[in-house]
């Protein structure tokens, strides 16, 4: 059994009603959300626009313990490492496929106090990833394509999933992308232990039960290992 490696739901707000973006925060955190997964998107990247940092700046601001994880889905990741540090967040997530320079960025984003975070995309490789993972401390394995909430999850990403469990067995792995309780067991066998759940948890009657399914199938499968 590992001894080290622990099941953490971060569930994504995107598909909240963000008019009620505090209380919906609130809410989640109440009902057992580990960290919130902010969706930071810049109409570049990805063919969406979300929130930047003021909007985390004032959650921030009304919720001291949390921890923030921004999804940096933007094409200029270094532009956004400061005003992110100054607004409280706490891992910092972004996009390798965009930029040359991602060991410069980690270098970044440590001297600012934050954890990081690689992601990758569905058709991006997990050899991309590898050669980077000394310096970060959770990979993101996309499971749709990045930029909106709500889409079927991508069976096949698993592949990338269990190859690093296997190669790396305490590393931080994190899955994101129509994961909910009918996708949860793919990503907990694969080896996935960060879960980023957003509709489904969003919407879901009793977040509470559904977060605690989420956590305990991901616990499940770490206590087999
Ligand atoms: C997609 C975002 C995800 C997404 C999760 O670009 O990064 O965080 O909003 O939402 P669901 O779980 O609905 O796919
Ligand atoms: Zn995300």
């Amino acid at each position: 059994m590992s001894k080290s490696l622990k099941a953490r739901i971060g569930p994504s707000i995107l598909n909240a009603d963000l008019s009620k973006l505090y209380e919906e925060s609130l809410k989640l955190l109440s009902n057992g959300a580990d960290y919130l997964h902010l969706d930071v998107m810049d109409g570049h990247f990805v063919p969406n626009l979300t929130f930047g940092h003021p909007v985390v700046k004032c959650l921030r601001s009304k919720i001291k313990e949390a921890f923030f994880e921004t999804h940096m889905m933007v094409s200029k990741p270094e532009q956004w490492i400061a005003p992110m540090a100054d607004a409280g967040v706490d891992q910092y997530t972004f996009h390798i496929e965009p930029i040359t320079n991602v060991e410069e960025v980690c270098r970044k984003i440590k001297e600012n106090g934050m954890m990081v975070g690689l992601a990758i995309k569905p058709g991006t490789p997990v050899s991309t990833v590898e050669k980077y993972i000394s310096l970060a401390d959770m990979v993101l394995i996309m499971t749709v394509e990045p930029g909106f909430g709500g889409q079927k999850f991508m069976e096949d990403q698993m592949e990338k999933v269990k190859y690093l469990r296997e190669h790396y067995p305490l590393l931080n792995i994190e899955v994101d992308g129509g994961v909910g309780p009918s996708t949860i067991g793919y990503c907990a066998n694969a080896g996935a232990n960060m879960i980023v759940s957003g509709t489904a948890v969003i919407g879901s009657e009793d977040q509470g039960a559904t977060i605690k399914l989420l956590r305990d199938t991901v616990e499940d499968a770490i206590a087999k290992r």
